[in-house]
């Protein structure tokens, strides 16, 4: 190895119109900017759910116009979030649609309220919602997936299992079903 011990620090994605993904993440997820590089950067930090904030978890970088040309081409400019929405298979695993190399990017809130009152007011700003609320069983964490303007699956998550390094269960392997993707999939009340 060549470090000793790590934590997760921050993501960095690129975005087809920064001002608009600025406006998602400070608007609807409560994130702030900490600072900008010209027109093309921006660092953003979420509301402190620990007790300390750092300066930025997330980088938002600008794609270049080379870029936005090349998604021109293939269709990618535009997206139509709904349609995705639409697309989603009614069975199966929580899969979220995104054809990207990035599958989800997490956010930690404080409880399932937190959770279902995101649901609701994002239903009450016609926003997409992709999988949730549900309840995984890898992590036991409650989930919530929608997307933002560029089509990356945002989950929103909480009481996820303490694993700690000493005393903690050891890994299992989990069947590949969609139960194990959402424990609530057949719960017929999810109160
Ligand atoms: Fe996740």
């Amino acid at each position: 190895m060549v470090v000793d011990n790590m934590g997760l620090d921050h993501v960095a994605i690129k975005v087809r119109d920064i001002e608009r993904t600025v406006e998602f993440y400070t608007d609807v997820l409560n994130m702030a900017v900490s600072d900008r590089i010209g027109d093309a950067v921006a660092f953003l930090r979420t509301p402190a759910v620990a007790e300390q904030s750092d300066h930025h978890e997330m980088n938002i970088t600008q794609y270049s116009d080379e870029e936005l040309e090349l998604l021109e081409e293939r269709g990618e400019l535009e997206l139509d979030l709904h349609q995705f929405e639409e697309d989603l298979p009614e069975d199966g695993p929580p899969m979220l649609p995104t054809t990207g190399p990035i599958y989800h990017i997490a956010f930690e809130v404080p409880d399932y309220e937190a959770i279902t009152d995101a649901a609701e007011a994002l239903e009450e700003r016609n926003h997409p919602i992709y999988r949730g609320p549900g309840r995984h069983g890898p992590g036991n964490n409650i989930f919530l997936y929608f997307p933002d303007p560029d089509g990356y699956p945002i989950e929103l998550t909480a009481k996820m299992e303490e694993t700690p390094e000493v005393g903690g269960r050891p890994p299992k392997r989990w069947p590949q079903t969609p139960e194990t993707w959402n424990v609530w999939r057949k719960a017929d009340n999810l109160e």
